[in-house]
């Protein structure tokens, strides 16, 4: 099962660490260059104005710092955040009631957006454009229009699934960022980040080493922190080195460039039973037992970006890069 997967980039619960270790602020959040200077321009312009943040939209694959993103915007602008997400809001009520608490200047955090139910998400289209509350009270009979005014406030809305967004939220949006999987370099601050913030050394070719297994994916980066200091320290003495962290990442698993079985199988199975393809999406996921999406929206990313799958307008392709690699560590 994904979950199962110690390099899943869905969280986890063991992940809640996660947000005891987050910058709070855009000068410590470390990579995504480009969105963190547009935000900082439109956030200083938002405060010299005195208005609160256009809304946000954020999107990317999951694991790369949305969330984080949107407690830094509601800590940069001095505002206080109010988080929810699209599974959670399942009646047009919750998403009511969740507007009419906010209070002028907040931020409101919707995760996974893309999962609002359509009825649902029109309502927030006018509490988007012009901070109005619309919403139908009573029944049948005796039902009315009631129009509620709402303060300003910024919604943060993040999506692993910017396609899956109907056209016209997607344009109440002003400010739209897509971040992108780090590189190792940055994902190397990171780790050296994360082992000032947890007290807990790591010399710097096992930080490079971690980072490159990482997936370019901060929260995989410190998942595998935690449990490489856990060999640390039974089989060493708490200091992070090399050769520790090969041996414990081997043992979880993932190998060199952070691939785990899961992604072998599918390597495996487009060259064993597709001749390395191309190869139909239909046709992969009944093969390896797979829904379509979790193939389209977990394994495939990352080996996409890699470099080891293609997709060509007939399918997918294993790639020379994949068919060296297995072969090296078979
Ligand atoms: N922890 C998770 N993501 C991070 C980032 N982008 N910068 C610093 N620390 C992080």
């Amino acid at each position: 099962m994904e979950e199962d997967r110690i390099i899943t980039n869905h969280e986890l619960a063991e992940d809640t660490f996660e947000q005891n270790i987050r910058p709070d602020s855009l000068d410590e959040y470390i990579g995504q260059k480009e969105v963190k200077e547009n935000l900082s321009v439109f956030i200083k312009a938002a405060k010299m104005r005195e208005e609160s943040l256009d809304h946000v939209l954020l999107y990317g694959p999951p694991g790369l710092g949305k969330t984080t993103l949107a407690f830094i915007i509601a800590n940069e602008m001095r505002s206080n955040i109010k988080t929810s997400s699209g599974p959670a809001i399942e009646k047009s009520g919750d998403l009511a009631a969740l507007l009419s608490s906010l209070e002028p200047g907040d931020v409101l955090f919707i995760d996974e957006i893309h999962r609002i139910p359509r009825y649902i998400e029109e309502i927030l289209y006018s509490a988007m454009e012009d901070f109005t509350l619309d919403i139908i009270v009573g029944n049948d009979a005796s039902s009315r229009n009631i129009k509620i005014n709402l303060p300003p406030f910024t919604l943060v809305g993040a999506t692993t699934r910017a396609g899956d967004l109907t056209g016209p939220l997607r344009d109440r949006f002003g400010i739209v960022s897509k971040l992108n999987y780090y590189t190792d370099d940055e994902l190397t601050e990171i780790v050296k980040r994360t082992s000032r913030v947890l007290d807990c050394e790591i010399d710097d070719k096992a930080a490079i080493e971690l980072a490159r297994r990482s997936r370019g994916t901060p929260r995989i980066a410190n998942r595998l922190f935690k449990r490489v200091r856990d060999y640390a320290l039974v089989m060493g003495n708490g200091i992070i080195d090399l050769k520790i962290t090969k041996i414990a990442l081997d043992k979880l698993k993932v190998d060199s460039l952070g691939l785990d079985e899961t992604d072998y199988n599918l390597l495996r199975a487009i060259i064993e039973r597709f001749n390395g393809g191309p190869v139909g999406i239909e046709a992969l996921a009944s093969s390896i037992g797979e829904e379509q999406s979790t193939i389209e929206d977990v394994y495939e990313p990352y080996l996409l970006q890699q470099g080891f799958l293609k997709r060509t307008n007939r399918g997918r392709v294993v790639t020379e890069k994949a068919y060296n690699h297995l072969n090296l560590n078979d």
